[in-house]
């Protein structure tokens, strides 16, 4: 055989890490384990998404609402860092825009020089932001990435020096365990330039019984979200879960400070997903862990910053001290 080498086109990289493969590789992995698990990055299909957003209307759900407090009584701690000097507003997994239309509208408004630029992997996600954006805010530049966060950032950069603000709301940190925060946060910092601002928002330890009820609302909104990982399964890996034959609990570790989320079998079950040409086998009461969703103490907050390469610039409370924005200035020797 003679040697040969292909150079790789973006269209064959798009192939080679479409969602499908790694949907797969990572469900294959994941309930083969001891401990059967499968990564909350997949939650967030089109119904998924829908769902999130739903749950963030709920009453119990007091993440959304203490941070919205934030940004709308707090927004002039943010425009007074930026100092007059053009700046790209970046922002990691937006969402639906709302709670940055509050800072969008207040930067306009003082008639800062900055461009919004969200970055996401999800293309129907980019979608409805621009266009809920662009209605919204017809004058404000949008230069939206379908990328991953750092290819993002560092292609941005690449084309011309501007200070960065990138916004990571909504404690999706807290999605990653302690390793994977560290390594996230460090990647982050290497992206950026020294001077550069990141928004992090924390959601703080607290009384155990408003967590837990966050995790458990009454009209089941978080279960269902937690099960429809089972339906994209079934969807898009020829899978047949019976969603009757699992439960959606969430439960608090006071250890670590986590609240953790499962999908437990009912019964003795064998489940077939015909893409990956296997079946796993559940026994009754056996747990699926499928979230991760940290809570932190201002001591976490500080020594997750040192550790990673940034300097705490404030820490914006709501009024009932639930949550933080905390500002972080990237420290580089120059
Ligand atoms: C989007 C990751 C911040 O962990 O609180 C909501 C997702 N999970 N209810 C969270 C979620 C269950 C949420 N984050």
């Amino acid at each position: 055989m003679s040697a040969n080498y292909r150079v790789l086109k973006d269209k064959d990289l798009e192939k080679a890490i479409s969602p499908e493969h790694t949907f797969s590789s990572d469900v294959l992995v994941g309930l083969s384990k001891n401990i059967k698990r499968i990564p909350s990055y997949y939650f967030y299909d089109r119904k998924g998404s829908q769902l999130f957003q739903k749950i963030m209307d709920l009453p119990e759900y007091y993440l959304t609402p203490c941070e919205f407090e934030i940004l709308r009584t707090k927004k002039e701690e943010f425009s007074r860092l930026m100092k007059g000097e053009p700046f790209n507003l970046v922002e990691l997994g937006a969402g639906d825009g709302r709670k940055t239309s509050i800072l969008i509208d207040h930067f306009l408004k003082r008639g800062l020089q900055f461009k919004y630029v969200p970055i996401d992997i999800s293309e129907s996600a980019m979608e409805g932001l621009t266009r809920f954006l662009g209605k919204e805010f017809p004058h404000l530049e949008v230069e939206g990435i379908v990328a991953e966060y750092f290819d993002g950032i560092k292609w941005l950069n690449h084309l011309n020096y501007r200070k960065n603000l990138v916004l990571f709301l909504g404690s999706s940190l807290g999605n990653f365990d302690k390793i994977q925060s560290r390594v996230f946060l460090h990647n982050l910092w290497n992206s950026l330039q020294n001077g550069d601002y990141v928004v992090m928002g924390f959601d703080l330890k607290k009384e155990i019984n408003l967590m837990l009820k966050a995790y458990n609302d009454s009209q089941g909104l978080t279960s269902e979200f937690n099960l429809n990982l089972l339906r994209r399964i079934n969807r898009e890996l020829g899978g047949n879960f019976d969603l009757n034959k699992f439960r959606h609990y969430s439960s608090y570790d006071v250890f670590t400070g986590a609240m953790e989320s499962y999908l437990v079998s009912l019964e003795k079950q064998t489940v077939f997903l015909e893409t990956i040409g296997q079946s796993f086998t559940f026994e009754e009461w056996e747990p699926i862990h499928t979230e991760y969703s940290y809570k932190y103490l201002e001591s976490d907050i500080i020594s997750l910053a040192r550790e990673t390469g940034f300097g705490i610039e404030k820490q914006l409370y709501d009024s009932k001290k639930y949550f933080v924005d905390s500002i972080w200035r990237v420290e580089k020797a120059e």
